[in-house]
């Protein structure tokens, strides 16, 4: 991996997202600050000042690989921690599974190499205004945006909860700290070597009554989350969720990270993008079966009729 000057050039802004009013992003080369494991997963810490600034959670960054590699479109990840203030004031976290080439190659940097990054991208989380109870619910790495979101809900005096599923203890994402920052913990693995057995949607009913939750935010793989927002459908219970898509340019460009997104009264659908206008949605909005297809099929169906939206008047493919 080429090392560059740390203090190289300042930030320039970017335009995300040509279509929409989407604030600027920012492209900056930053220094890694740390490189570390962190169970199954590696963490990388970075100095991204102007980023982590403007940083909220639910947002994430796109990271280039290096050039003269067979990769050629940067890879997004979720912004687990946005320091702003204290010792590490400036500084941005990401959480990985390295799963492929891209991701190798990131939990090979270390100390003081240079990275590429744009960032923040896409529309965070936001906040409830009169309810207190919030139920964080968190898959593998996909907790990572869930401690920042949390950090948020604290310091506005809500009470976040937080429900963690993995397959196994190492996949479970920082279990300490998750006690440390929530009001409530369940920890859920499918193989039981940590907390209950099972998987966080076995679990969430009970949390859900438990914690007497008023509003839900999830990420994690997007079966879980198709089942946590039927559960919270079917309970009233409001819900965002932080989608998974592949994504190109991660900048509204290119719609290879197109979601179906019911309209709010219910008269059709959109297609709309998850790197602008996500990557979280409001779960009710999002058409699940047209998306992944019906459980257990690759097939794709309309929209239920009464749940989010209707049948008649159903629009193709449109711009929202
Ligand atoms: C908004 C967003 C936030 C993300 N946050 C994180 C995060 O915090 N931590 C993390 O580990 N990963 C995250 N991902 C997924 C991450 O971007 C991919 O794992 C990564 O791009 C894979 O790159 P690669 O070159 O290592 O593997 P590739 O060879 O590109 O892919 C390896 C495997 O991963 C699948 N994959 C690739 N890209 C995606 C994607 N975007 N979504 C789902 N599956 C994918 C491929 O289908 C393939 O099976 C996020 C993705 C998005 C869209
Ligand atoms: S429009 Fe290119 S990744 Fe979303």
């Amino acid at each position: 991996m080429s090392n560059h000057p740390a203090d190289g050039p300042k930030p320039t802004a970017v335009a995300a997202g040509s279509t929409t009013s989407t604030p600027t992003v920012l492209h900056s080369r930053c220094e890694v600050l740390s490189s570390r494991e962190l169970g199954a997963y590696h963490s990388l810490t970075l100095v991204a000042p102007e980023i982590a600034e403007a940083s909220r959670p639910g947002q994430f960054v796109e990271i280039a690989v290096p050039e003269g590699r067979d990769i050629l479109l940067r890879r997004p990840f979720s912004i687990h921690q946005a320091s702003r203030r204290g010792g590490w004031a400036g500084t941005l976290e990401v959480v990985f599974d390295a799963i492929g080439p891209g991701t190798s190659w990131l939990a090979e940097a270390k100390a003081h190499d240079v990275l590429d990054v744009i960032g923040p991208l896409g529309r965070p989380f936001s906040y409830p205004h009169d309810l207190t109870s919030c139920l964080l619910v968190g898959g593998g790495y996909g907790a990572a945006p869930l401690y920042f979101l949390a950090e948020e809900l604290r310091a506005r005096n809500k009470l976040p909860h937080l429900v963690l599923g993995a397959r196994d203890h190492d996949r479970v994402f920082k279990p300490i700290e998750g006690k440390r920052l929530a009001s409530s913990i369940v920890i859920a693995t499918e193989d039981g070597s940590l907390g209950l057995r099972g998987r966080v949607t076995d679990v969430l009913e009970d949390a859900l009554e438990r914690t007497a939750a008023q509003v839900v935010y999830a990420c994690g793989p997007n079966p879980m989350l198709r089942a946590i927002a039927e559960l919270c459908r079917s309970r009233g219970v409001p819900c965002q969720v932080s989608v998974e898509e592949r994504m190109a340019c991660g900048l509204g460009v290119c719609w290879t990270c197109v979601v179906p997104v019911l309209a709010s009264d219910g008269g059709g659908w959109w297609n709309v993008r998850a790197c602008v206008e996500g990557p979280v949605f409001n779960a009710a909005r999002v058409w699940w079966d047209r998306w992944l297809g019906e459980p257990g099929t690759s097939e794709t169906a309309m929209p239920p009729r009464g749940a989010a939206g209707r049948r008649e008047g159903v629009v193709e493919a449109g711009r929202p």
